[in-house]
């Protein structure tokens, strides 16, 4: 028996030296102007998958980073490794496994190259398949499907409905608040922050008042009742899907690839958009409100700005949709946390049946046929060269031009020249960049900051230390739980209702 087991270990350990060995070769018949690091980790593997749960308990971490193995054990390690594997290796680099071959790169101008070239670097929509349940979506087609899905859907997102969205989210917001503010302790930030996502999305998806509603339908019940009743003058999602699902037989031969959805692909696309939107928002949320509670002067820097914009605004009148674009301090807040603890770490890309160069440090470097790319969006976002040596802090500020880098007190008047740096959004790539960026992104940012001035613009929001604990370790407790996120789908806090905090009326 044990004679047995020794030739299976054997055995696989050749295995996989053999395919690494082989993956190696691939990278460096390139002659890659950027190092090949080798791990024996092929995440994904269900091996590796049950290894990462069995972390050893004399764990050395010397022994482990000699063989790359610690590192590369979670999908999700580029969090907590920061920009520190780029700081020894270089900018980018390959990681070859016994599966696969990746480049990982943490270069903005190298990154900027591939997003823009999105028929040479194609997503890899096999990842996505698990979402096309109710059938294929935005996300989950390439080519000329994915611009016949894009024109069909993403017109859904425009002005009007921004506009609907910083309504519905600031009545929404305030009806949560109202329940906060008659409990001691709140810990339902997240699941409330995840109804009002829903509920928001459901107005833009679907023009419908309330999330809730898929409790009690399914998704095909509710696409059969818009079927059955359409709507000539709206332009939510479900309406315009349908306009091209209706329209098909109306379209000569020739344009309808292009104008037509099938039942199936609304369905995908209506449960892609929910599905993208709410998580990811709603994430965001609850990281700004927790960050926001356990750096007070923070938040008193973000409330200056919110009473100066609504200094002319009446109590009971809501903020109005144009104060959106006047907003910086509330802006920086959402986008520090979003470099910071942004709900996706990576964007996937591969080259297909043929390899491509792209520019590194000015020299064309081929990147092989059937390599995947991974732009490591948590390494560009701490990379020290662009953020300053704090990168890994937690700094609104630094978004700003003509302020202070600690918050000022909030009797001082907000700088006259305070300006919002545009250009640093640039560096930014939480909502991706090129051809298959974020169809949501402004939708999602003017969601967030909407319901930001709701909660903060008459209240200020506490950490409650548990009993025994003082207030300064209970804020480190929920600073640890935040820089601790961990990744399901997106990233999130984990076990979020520990952290406790009390909402106040300020004035
Ligand atoms: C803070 C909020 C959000 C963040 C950080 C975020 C981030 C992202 C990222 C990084 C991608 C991948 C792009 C790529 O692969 O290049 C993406 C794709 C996508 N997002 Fe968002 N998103 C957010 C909110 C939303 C919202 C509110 C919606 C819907 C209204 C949405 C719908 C989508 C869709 C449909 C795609 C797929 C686009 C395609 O493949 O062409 N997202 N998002």
């Amino acid at each position: 028996m044990i004679l047995i087991i020794l030739v299976a270990c054997l055995s696989w350990t050749g295995y996989i030296l053999a395919c690494t060995g082989r993956n190696y070769r691939r990278v460096w018949r390139a002659r890659p102007e950027v190092p090949i690091l080798l791990s024996v980790v092929s995440l994904g593997e269900p091996l590796w998958h049950c290894l990462q749960y069995l972390r050893p308990a004399t764990y050395n971490d010397r022994f482990s980073i000699f063989f790359q193995l610690h590192r590369f054990q979670k999908h999700s390690w580029n969090f907590s490794d920061k920009y520190a594997l780029h700081a020894r290796y270089g900018k980018s680099f390959y990681l070859v496994t016994p599966t696969q071959c990746e480049f990982i790169t943490a270069d903005g101008t190298v990154a900027g190259e591939i997003l823009s070239r999105s028929q040479s670097f194609a997503k890899p929509v096999g990842l996505l398949r698990k979402l096309d349940v109710f059938g294929k979506s935005l996300a989950s087609v390439e080519g000329m499907d994915w611009k016949r899905h894009r024109r069909l859907t993403v017109g859904a997102f425009n002005d009007q409905t921004d506009r609907t969205a910083w309504d519905k989210a600031l009545n929404r917001a305030a009806g949560v608040l109202s329940t906060w503010l008659e409990a001691e302790a709140v810990t339902s930030t997240s699941s409330d922050m995840a109804h009002i996502s829903m509920d928001v999305l459901f107005q833009a998806c679907l023009a419908l008042n309330d999330g809730s509603i898929l409790n009690r339908r399914t998704l095909e019940e509710l696409v059969e009742f818009r079927r059955q009743c359409p709507t000539v003058n709206r332009t939510d999602l479900i309406s315009l899907m349908l306009k091209a699902e209706c329209q098909m037989d109306a379209l000569p031969e020739k344009a309808r690839d292009k104008f037509y959805l099938t039942p199936e692909e609304v369905r995908g696309n209506l449960f892609l958009f929910l599905f993208a939107g709410h998580e990811t928002t709603a994430n965001t949320l609850v990281a700004v409100i927790y960050l926001l509670a356990i750096f007070p002067s923070w938040q008193e820097w973000a409330l200056q700005e919110i009473d100066h914009l609504l200094r002319d605004t009446r109590v009971d009148e809501l903020p109005n949709y144009e104060l959106f674009r006047s907003t910086k301090r509330l802006r920086a807040v959402m986008l520090e946390t979003l470099r910071l603890y942004g709900p996706v770490l990576n964007i996937l890309r591969e080259t297909k049946d043929q390899g491509q160069t792209v520019s590194i440090s000015n020299e064309r470097s081929l990147i092989p046929k059937k390599t995947k790319v991974r732009i490591n969006s948590v390494a560009l976002h701490t990379d020290p060269e662009t953020w300053g040596p704090d990168s890994l802090e937690w700094r609104p500020s630094r978004w700003i031009s003509n302020n202070p880098p600690e918050p000022t007190s909030h009797d001082r008047p907000i700088p006259v020249d305070e300006s919002y740096r545009t250009r640093m959004e640039r560096r930014l790539f939480a909502w991706s960049d090129g051809a298959r960026a974020c169809p949501g992104k402004k939708f999602s940012q003017v969601e967030i900051v909407a319901v930001l001035i709701q909660l903060f613009r008459n209240h200020r929001v506490s950490i409650i230390p548990r009993p025994g604990q003082t207030l300064e370790q209970a804020r480190m407790e929920a600073y640890e739980r935040v820089q601790n996120s961990v990744l399901s789908l997106t990233l999130h806090i984990a076990d979020p209702e520990a952290v406790r905090v009390r909402w106040d009326i300020r004035r």
